[in-house]
């Protein structure tokens, strides 16, 4: 038979998906392990926004939606943009589709062509790479490191831009690091975006999960030279516990949104009628439930990383957002722990997975070969597990 399509035939699977998988699979048959892969939050979707989702059934909101979403829907996101961003846009510049992880994909679709090169800031979000290849892009990798508290500063960004530059993939606050940019930061990079003449993909799905008091700043509330080449990326999945609903929104210019809501009306058509339909709700009902969510989070967090620096050889610094950690195993290298050798941050996974019965994820699939990244969107009870275990599996 003839090939297959050499850049679908390229595609790597997800690598968190792969260990959550895995992780799955061993509790499945039977082995008690400890799951710190997946970036989804724990709790259930708050049952204000389940009845929504009932009612929309039992009254036949069943059907095909407009490709690009529901008015209902767009109208909710741009309130809820306006009030917890300052971000003014209207309906026709919102598209709504199948979570933000395929908004990234359209976004990609509507700018870059074949040999264009997209800047990616690692550690970045391991689809991040795949994608910029799926659509024939050219990923260029911009490390920041851990000592500038994984941020990109704007003098790299200027460094990477080349004339063949399109985009640059921002992720605030960033997944794996739980780094947030602060205003300063962030509006000097827009800056160069700005004179450089490239696009910005903005992808702030963990905005309502930032900490300390902290207030967020969107990329695009820094003028409109910044927002016109903005695509604003967000959904419900972390800020509401609605990772399975499949809702995620691109904000942009119009005429990017059209582009967008064409390419959706021939790839997918329009996301679900009832998950559209939850969604209004979550964004236009009470948002305590976010704050009460926060609020675990950010408790999680601060055992997290007090537990993580008390042991010896691994430390983390500690995030501002999301709920990810980044533990720095870069004194285990080397070591040989529970009988086997470690050389790199995935032979330290697959061992703590095998002999500790904790999952994480290795950092290598996120641009940081010498990090695990732990999730703690877990109950308390299993990080202090977890922690337990992995204070144990150090000692070898
Ligand atoms: C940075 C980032 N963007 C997007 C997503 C996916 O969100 P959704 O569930 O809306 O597709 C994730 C999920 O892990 C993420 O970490």
């Amino acid at each position: 038979m003839k090939e297959l399509a050499q850049i679908a035939s390229a595609v790597q699977v997800s690598s968190t998906m792969a260990i959550d998988a895995l992780a799955k699979q061993m509790k499945a048959d039977g082995i008690d392990v400890i799951g710190f892969g997946a970036g989804e939050p724990d709790f259930n979707t708050p049952d204000h926004i389940k009845a929504a989702a009932d009612r929309a059934i039992a009254e036949n909101v069943t059907r095909y939606t407009p490709a690009s979403g529901t008015v209902a829907l767009k109208e909710a996101v741009c309130k809820r943009m306006r009030e917890d961003c300052g971000l003014d846009y209207k309906p026709s510049q919102v598209v709504i589709s199948s979570g933000a992880k395929h908004c990234v994909y359209i976004a990609l679709r509507a700018l870059v062509n074949p040999g264009d090169e997209v800047i990616l800031p690692a550690p970045f979000w391991v689809s991040y790479l795949e994608m910029v290849r799926m659509v024939g892009g050219v990923p260029v990798v911009v490390t920041a490191q851990e000592s500038a508290g994984f941020k990109m500063t704007a003098e790299q960004l200027a460094a990477a831009i080349t004339p063949k530059t399109k985009a640059l993939i921002l992720n605030n606050p960033c997944n794996p690091t739980g780094m947030v940019y602060s205003k300063e930061e962030l509006e000097a990079i827009a800056r160069v975006c700005v004179e450089r003449d490239i696009y910005i993909i903005s992808d702030e799905i963990y905005y309502g999960l930032v900490y300390d008091g902290r207030e967020f700043a969107s990329v695009a509330s820094f003028g409109a030279d910044v927002k016109e080449r903005t695509i604003l990326i967000n959904g419900v999945s972390k800020s509401y516990a609605m990772t399975g609903w499949r809702i995620g929104y691109l904000l942009s210019s119009e005429k990017i949104a059209k582009v967008m809501a064409n390419y959706l009306s021939n790839s997918t058509g329009s996301p679900s009628s009832i998950s559209q339909a939850a969604s209004v709700a979550a964004l236009n009902g009470s948002q305590h439930c976010v704050k009460e969510m926060r609020q675990s989070f950010e408790e999680r967090r601060n055992y997290i990383v007090g537990r993580v620096n008390a042991m010896e050889g691994v430390s983390c610094i500690k995030p501002e957002g999301a709920f990810y950690i980044m533990m720095n195993v870069e004194k285990q290298l080397g070591r040989t722990i529970c009988g086997e050798t470690i050389n790199s941050s995935d032979d330290f996974a697959a061992a703590l997975l095998r002999h500790g019965l904790v999952a994480a994820v290795p950092g290598t699939g996120f641009g940081a070969p010498n990090f695990v990244r732990w999730s703690y969107a877990v109950s308390m009870d299993s990080i202090k597990k977890g922690m337990d275990r992995l204070e144990e599996f150090l000692k070898g």
